[in-house]
Order: structure tokens, then sequence, then C-alpha cells
């Protein structure tokens, strides 16, 4: 990938205008919006779909669903990575029913056609038997648009029509690739089968307006701005961008001291642990917890890049400190940290738009998994670092609503996505009602919308 070019200030994303939207529970429950849903729009975007360090060698291959499509992503002998829908084109049967895999030949099942991992049709028995011809060298795998970026492998079920991966995502492709994300390592990987509709979870990771309530213990008597947590939630101080893509970014100030002093004004761990990392005194922060931000930032900067930190030469002085979330249009949000992609995803279930599959998953820089030894676990996850020093890639874990715990606070918002999708079933709910803080929503809806109508954003359109 080419060098990234630094960046000292976040760049300003364009203004757009909203049109507004009374998102009504049917949205959320109708069979017939989810199947407008799905030929409009999820056979038309860039979907992130599989890692390229799940399939490292050729012939190695990754199958994942989305919807009612499985798609297989094979390693090609050139290095490039292609995808195809996992259907035979003899009679229609799954090619495969693992995971992952490696093959020399994708064989059927079925009949035993076999499919090499470039698509061709490669053996068929009884190839003279076919009135219209050996198949052989002939019929090919159904192909989809597939690129990778930033680790990942992303298609695109409309490969005539998209625009290219780097198009689609407009701003996101340079902020990311200053991250180093491809080299980030996954620690920790949870999907759950979960009865609520897809956009019930992408709603709720468009806005910061529950985090007080839901994670922090919040009540209406509470001064909100002072609830503790190591990020500032007040929308006053948070930062909303959206893209022409139809992607967004919300930046909160994170590390700025608050929950981390005890009474008489000194800092207290994690805090304190990740100040002598980085070869700060938390006596000299004393009463004046705040000011560890500006601190640790230039220290991530002046010393990050000798300890193998080399993404903190690129991006502004907030990524070092502060909580960057992005949601990509249409299905994936993550918390991006110095040192952590927190990974939240949903995909539509194969057919009951009350249900949807919902990965919590988390990558963390090779640098700060290398530190477990010197860096409390607790100041890892300042840094949005997950757990222990476990550098092998994690397992994915899968299991249904109530059978196992997804992770640390997402917990509670599966809890809320569970019953909001009830509440959108009433007669009584009448469309929400949004705050400006939650335009990201409304921005969100509004594009579904486009795309059903068939009128893609102008930037993502070859037009
Ligand atoms: S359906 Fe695959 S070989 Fe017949
Ligand atoms: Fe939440």
């Amino acid at each position: 990938m080419a060098e990234p070019i630094p960046m000292r200030e976040i760049d300003t994303w364009p203004e757009q205008k909203l049109r507004g939207h009374r998102i009504q529970g049917s949205r959320y429950t109708s069979r017939e919006f989810a199947e407008a849903e799905w030929e409009g729009m999820w056979t038309k975007v860039w979907l992130l779909l599989g890692r390229e360090a799940e399939i490292p060698e050729p012939g190695d291959w990754q199958r994942e669903d989305v919807g009612r499509e499985s798609i297989l992503m094979v390693r090609q002998a050139d290095g490039g990575v292609k995808a195809f829908y996992n259907v035979c084109q003899h009679r229609g049967n799954p090619l495969v029913d693992e995971a992952k895999g490696h093959v020399r030949r994708f064989v059927c099942k079925y009949h035993s056609w076999a499919f090499m991992p470039d698509g061709e049709l490669n053996f068929a028995p009884d190839k003279e038997d076919f009135p219209e011809g050996n198949p052989c060298g002939k019929i090919r795998l159904e192909e989809l648009a597939c690129e990778t970026f930033a680790g990942f492998i992303w298609v695109n079920m409309d490969p005539e029509n998209c625009v290219t991966l780097k198009e689609f995502l407009g701003p996101i492709w340079d902020d990311w690739t200053r991250m180093g994300i491809e080299d980030w390592v996954r620690t920790s990987a949870k999907t759950m089968n979960l009865p609520a509709n897809w956009k019930v979870i992408l709603d709720n990771f468009n806005e910061s307006y529950h985090v007080p309530t839901v994670h922090m213990g919040a009540s209406t008597e509470f001064d909100r701005r002072k609830v503790q947590g190591n990020i500032n939630t007040n929308f006053k101080e948070t930062r909303f961008d959206l893209s022409d893509e139809g992607h967004n970014r919300m930046v909160m100030e994170g590390g700025y001291g608050v929950g981390s002093t005890d009474k008489e004004g000194n800092i207290i761990e994690p805090l304190a642990s990740l100040l002598h990392y980085w070869e700060l005194d938390p006596a000299d922060f004393k009463g004046n917890p705040e000011a560890t931000r500006k601190a640790v930032q230039d220290a991530k900067r002046q010393l990050g890049p000798g300890r193998g930190y080399t993404h903190y030469a690129y991006v502004p002085d907030q990524q070092l400190t502060d909580a960057f979330h992005y949601t990509l249009f249409p299905n994936f949000a993550v918390s991006l940290w110095s040192d952590g992609f927190h990974f939240l995803r949903a995909r539509p279930h194969y057919e009951d738009p009350q249900q949807c599959v919902f990965d919590n998953w988390w990558y963390s820089s090779p640098a700060s998994l290398q530190s477990a030894d010197a860096m409390s676990a607790g100041a890892r996850r300042m840094a949005g670092g997950l757990g222990g020093g476990n550098v092998e890639e994690a397992e994915q874990e899968i299991f249904d609503y109530g059978e196992g715990w997804i992770g640390p606070g997402i917990d509670q918002d599966v809890e809320v996505f569970v019953k909001q999708q009830r509440g959108f079933r009433s007669r009584g709910f009448k469309g929400v009602y949004l705050a400006a803080q939650e335009h990201r929503i409304r921005r969100y809806h509004e594009l579904i919308d486009d795309y059903i109508e068939g009128n893609r954003p102008a930037a993502h359109s070859k037009q």
C-alpha cells in the first residue's frame, strides 16, 4: 500500500442537507420493505465481508453469508482475491458448507463437478453427455466484484455498475490508510444471531445519545457532563461529520481524565499505568487530570514510532487519545482508537426482517499487543485494545441471543436491541422524533430510501 500522507488536524467533511424522516416501525418489521432493501440496496453496495489474514495461501478460501447469499472469497495464484456465489452452476447445490478451508478444486458434493479457485469448471463426470456441449472450460462460478482494503475483503453484487471501492469509501480511505489497519490482529470475534432488524443495530451505533443512560448509569438527576467515563459524551463537544458517500464519523474526546482520580485528586489506575508507559509521572497531574490528554498525545507522538507504533507519525493529535467512531454505509460501524479497532457489523437474516447476525469483534495494533508486559490490561483498554497480549488471530464464536455474552458494554446495547424491536411492532409507535445529535440516523435512512428508489448517491454512481 502507498505511504500514507501524514495529517495533523482532522479534515473537514462537506455539509450535508437532510430531508427529514419520521422512520416508522414498519421499516424494521415488514417483509416487503426488507425485500425492497435487498433488491435496491444490499445487492448494489460494497460490503465488508472477509479478512485477508484468513486466507494467506493460494487456494485458501473463506465463506461468509449475507442475507440469502453465501459468498466464497478465494486467494488466487497471483496473490489477489476473487469472490464467488457459493452455488454450483450445474443444479444449484452449495459448493461448501464449512466456514473456511483450502482447495485445489471446489468439488460439488452432488454430482462432482469441480471448479478451479479462479472459478472455471475443470471437471464434470460424463462430459460428452451434454447436448449443449462439454461444460468444462465453458461454465464458470458466478463472480462478484471483489477488492481488498485495510486488510479486509470487500464484495459487491453489482459488478457491472459499481464504482471502485476507493470511490465508495470516500474520505474513509485516507483516514484508515494512516492507521495501518491491514496489519492489526483480531483479538476477539463474537457473533450473535439476534432477534432484531439489522437497522436497530446501525441506528444505535449512529448516535452516542444513549451512552450515559445505557452504559454509564446516568439518571435524569445526573449532570450528564459529569458522568464518569473516559470519553466525553457531551454532544456540544462531539464532532459529527457526514460524507457525500453516506458514511459518517463522530469524534469524542477520550482520555480526558474524568473518573481517573481519587478524592484527593491523585491520578488512579488505569490512567496512572498508561502515563507511566508513556514516561509521564501521574504526580505531575494531581488535581489536573484534563491535562493528561494533551500530554499523552505529545508523548505518543514523540515516543510511539520508535516503539513500533509507526501509525502515530501519520495521524492527527486527536486520534492518539480520542474515540473515532465511523459508520460505513450500509452495515458496518467501528470505534477506531489509537490501537484498537472495534468491529461492529449487522447482516440481514436470509428471510426474516426481525432477525439479524451481529458481529462484535476487536482488532489490536501489533505494537500494543507486544506492550502486554509493559502496560496493564486496563491501560491497553484505554487505547482501544481488548484483553491480554495474545498475538494469534482469535477464532470466531457464533451463538444465539440468550446463549452467550457478546462482550463488555455491547451486552448492554444488545438488551436494548431486542426490546426496541418489540416496540417497533407496536401500532402505538408513531415514528421516531430525533435530536440533532442523532442526525446520522436520519441520513442513513434517507440513503436507504434513495437506493430503494434507484437513486444512488452521486458519489456512488458512475455517471
Ligand atoms: S449440483 Fe453440483 S454437481 Fe450437480
Ligand atoms: Fe452503546
